[in-house]
């Protein structure tokens, strides 16, 4: 068989179709389907979704395989390691989805704070009786401090949006706590954490997930946030305590909570569906035309380079 490229959807737009056309052998079978898992031993390409994870064993039955493209930025779902070893290249999307990511964030907090659902559930019901001094009153975002896990190109974007609503952007991550962060509309400070998290009125992440951030806001870093704070993830389920972070909303502690990522997505904790005040969405942070377009281009054209270098 003259299997190269396994993928498991054909993305959005032509892209994947242009690279059939450089590269005739070419497949697209569902995630771990018979006809995948075959696949895999002749496969010297992979292309996969974020909601897709490649484990060791898949590796290890693909011989031939030079390189793994995922149509994500997120590798979180790659075994990153074992493909350093065996010298399996990784492509990922990273760049592209920056705005439609920081966009989504602020579409996120905006709808938690001013109960954007709950005002057009209300008009849609047909129950609306006219503006009233104390309807769906929601919460002011100037002049507060907005915390951002991650100090990347998706936080650094979101710091410009919330910079833009009159917020106070803050900044931690692993890169210590004295350099400053340029997010393109002015310097903000970066935080130890506990600083950050006591400081924060609205906390929002931006940090992939890795073993340096799994489980990193538990529930006692959670208690720590102000009374009333709203938490905005659009990065990846498993860096936040979701039960911990349900309790909070419960008692009234939290503000509001908005969610695309959960852990263990597409499945997720069913509690969220009675929480008040949390608004949850099913991970569109990438989910715009032009930019699964732009993912779709990038993936290709970097798998493409991928195969076409030569054996080292
Ligand atoms: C990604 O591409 O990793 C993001 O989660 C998209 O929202």
């Amino acid at each position: 068989m003259n299997l190269r490229i396994l993928s498991t959807s054909p993305l959005v737009g032509k892209h994947l179709a242009s690279l059939g056309e450089a590269f005739p052998e070419i497949s697209i079978a569902p995630y771990r389907s018979v006809a995948w898992t075959l696949g895999l031993q002749h496969a010297e390409a992979l292309i996969v979704l974020l909601s897709e994870p490649i484990t060791a064993d898949d590796i290890n039955r693909a011989p031939r395989l030079k390189v793994i493209g995922t149509y994500s930025v997120g590798t979180n779902h790659l075994p990153l390691e074992l493909c350093k070893t065996r010298g399996i290249r990784v492509v990922n999307t990273a760049g592209v989805l920056t705005d439609a990511t920081a966009d989504l964030a602020l579409a996120l907090l905006l709808a938690v704070t001013r109960r954007i659902a709950e005002g057009e559930a209300l008009v849609r019901s047909g129950n609306w009786k006219g503006w009233a001094p104390d309807q769906v009153l929601g919460i002011g975002l100037a002049g507060k401090t907005c915390g951002i896990l991650g100090s990347g190109p998706i936080g650094r974007a979101f710091a410009r949006r919330v910079w833009a609503l009159g917020m106070k952007p803050v900044f931690w991550d692993r890169e210590g706590k004295h350099h400053p962060v340029d997010f393109g509309a002015g310097i903000a400070r970066r935080l130890p954490l506990d600083e950050l998290l006591a400081a924060s009125s609205v906390l929002s992440l931006h940090c992939p997930l890795t073993e340096d951030t799994r489980g990193l806001l538990d529930r006692g870093h959670l208690a720590l946030l102000p009374s009333g704070a709203i938490i905005i993830n659009t990065a990846r389920g498993g860096i936040l305590d979701e039960s911990a972070m349900i309790d909070m909303l419960r008692a009234r502690v939290l503000g509001g909570v908005g969610l695309d990522v959960y852990e263990g997505e597409p499945k997720f904790n069913a509690d969220w569906l009675a929480v008040p005040n949390a608004v949850l969405l099913p991970h569109l942070g990438s989910a715009t035309v032009e930019t699964r377009n732009a993912m779709a281009k990038m993936l290709c054209d970097g798998v493409a380079a991928a195969l076409r270098e030569p054996p080292c």
